[in-house]
């Protein structure tokens, strides 16, 4: 079941493909995305990370393992491998208080992010 959840999960991430650099507002505890140019589905989906992924800790962790492709705690790449193992560890937290639609929309979203930090480098 985990498994099939991964491969929807990384399909869906390699058809959503982006362009251009991830926009950024705020700073340190208050670095937030800008998802004004994001596609509804994938504006839906920053609604639940803003809301699901900031009771622990900020969306700045968030941001500089996007935006500079390391997670900033364990110090390894954050590509789309570590984004989906993040999503299971998340779904396995007790207390991380998401479903597993919610995990799968942040994953997408993630990967899209991924995505479009990497196009915007080349
Ligand atoms: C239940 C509390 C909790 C929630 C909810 C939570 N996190 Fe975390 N997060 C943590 C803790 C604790 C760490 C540091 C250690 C770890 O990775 O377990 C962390 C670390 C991270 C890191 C750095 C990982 C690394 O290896 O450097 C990222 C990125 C991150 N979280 C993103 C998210 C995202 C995206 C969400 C929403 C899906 C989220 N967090 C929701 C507790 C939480």
């Amino acid at each position: 079941m985990l498994r099939r959840l991964m491969m929807t999960v990384l399909l869906m991430g390699w058809i959503v493909s982006a362009e251009g650099a991830v926009k950024t507002l705020g700073r340190s505890e208050s670095l937030r995305f800008d998802p004004s140019g994001y596609p509804p589905e994938m504006k839906s989906a920053y609604a639940i990370m803003q809301a699901k992924c900031t009771r622990c800790h900020s969306l700045e962790r968030t941001v500089v393992a996007v935006t500079t492709g390391v997670a900033p705690i364990s110090g390894r790449p954050f590509d789309h491998v570590a984004v989906v193992a993040y999503g299971q560890k998340m779904l396995r937290m007790p207390n991380a208080r998401m479903s597993r639609d919610e995990v799968k929309s942040v994953v997408n979203l993630l990967v899209y992010l991924v995505d479009s930090t990497q196009s915007g480098e080349k």
